[in-house]
């Protein structure tokens, strides 16, 4: 194990925000993960993931580990369905393609997010009408006092619309190491409901879509709304759509008869965060080096060169205005560090 000291994170965080850490260790293997811990030296750390869905706001005085466990395997399978297993370092999109490869069903829907798989169950990733845990099977993850590994399974998670036990009560006591996806191997069910995918499939010319048809659209959508954090720094959507009380709703659409919604239950209304930012008129907006992204206003943009003070104080006045303008609050669903 090589301990690197005062590296920039500028590389492994896709807002491309160039903080130090004052140490740093690439963790390949579960035995060196282990081993750090059984040290019990005190010091504090700090575990990265794909750096996909957090803002740095300053240098991170701690032994930051960056989880680089890879590798992919069936674990086992019936007619009808697979099980896949993916540790937590591997990439997500391309363990995605590999899925749909080996004509895989389950995960095409969520072409193209960024991140690693480990971090997927954290915040229970979603995009056009699937979320991971629809697919989720189970995952093992290291308990930081025992030492010992425990699987979650799919109920033990919790999982909620962009929330797990991992975001709750289970915070910074657990890595994941790896994740279990139970995924079909043939009568795939195809999500083509949702957004833009009916549309952009028709416009493909293509009646009676595949799963890879599917990933295709997806992709496709994604890059014409979504930055590339390859060329723009981001983390995805910044905020989470806020779901509110139908009594505050009512009063909203009163003011508001326009505004999209979707009802959850039937005392809930989940408001689309993007168009209540829209409307307050951040759109497109450039702050310097930094912004709204022009085609999608809940994905915050850094430019090259940003503080994520700077970020973070122009997510603070996105925040006073909705709730200003809107009676709505709306919280970050990156994690701001
Ligand atoms: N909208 C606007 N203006 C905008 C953006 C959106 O008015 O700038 C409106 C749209 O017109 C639409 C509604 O908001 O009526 C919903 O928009 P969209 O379907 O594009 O999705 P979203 O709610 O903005 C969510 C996820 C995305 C995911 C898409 C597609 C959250 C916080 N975000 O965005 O996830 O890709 O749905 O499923 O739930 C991410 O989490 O990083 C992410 C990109």
């Amino acid at each position: 194990m090589h301990i690197e000291h005062n590296i920039s994170l500028k590389q492994y965080n896709t807002f491309g925000i160039d903080v130090k850490a004052r140490q740093f260790i690439s963790i390949t293997s579960v035995t060196d993960l282990k081993s750090v811990y059984a040290a019990q030296d005190n010091s504090v750390k700090f575990i990265l993931g794909g750096g996909s869905n957090m803002l740095l706001t300053k240098d991170i005085d701690a032994l930051v580990m960056h989880i680089n466990l890879k590798g992919k395997e069936i674990l086992f399978q019936t007619e009808e369905d697979v099980f896949v297993k993916a540790n937590a370092g591997e990439n997500w999109h391309e363990f995605v393609i590999w899925t749909l490869e080996n004509n895989f069903g389950g995960l095409e829907n969520l072409s193209l997010i960024p991140g690693n798989v480990g971090t997927s169950p954290i915040q229970n990733i979603g995009a056009y009408g699937v979320e991971l845990k629809d697919v989720f099977h189970s995952c093992d993850a290291l308990n930081l006092e025992t030492l010992n590994i425990e699987t979650f399974t799919n109920a033990d998670c919790k999982f909620d619309y962009r929330n797990s036990i991992f975001k709750q009560e289970a915070k910074g006591k657990y890595i994941i190491l790896s994740v279990v996806f139970k995924l079909t191997k043939k009568n795939h069910v195809l999500h083509t409901n949702y957004g833009a995918i009916a549309s952009k499939l028709q416009q493909m010319q293509i009646s009676t879509p595949t799963i890879q048809d599917i990933s295709k659209a997806v992709i496709s959508i994604r890059q014409s709304k979504l930055p590339d954090p390859n060329n723009i720094g981001n983390s995805g959507s910044f905020f989470k759509n806020p779901i509110i009380s139908k009594t505050e709703f009512l009063k909203f659409q009163e003011n508001f008869p326009n505004a999209p919604h979707y009802a959850i239950t039937e005392n809930e209304v989940k408001v689309p965060a993007g168009w209540l930012i829209e409307t307050a008129g951040f759109k497109g907006k450039t702050f310097g080096n930094y912004g709204v992204h022009k085609k999608q206003a809940l994905v915050l943009v850094n430019y090259g060169g940003a503080s994520g003070m700077d970020i973070l104080k122009l997510s603070k006045l996105i925040q006073d205005t909705v709730l200003r303008l809107f009676n709505i609050s709306i919280e970050a669903e990156v994690n701001i560090i």
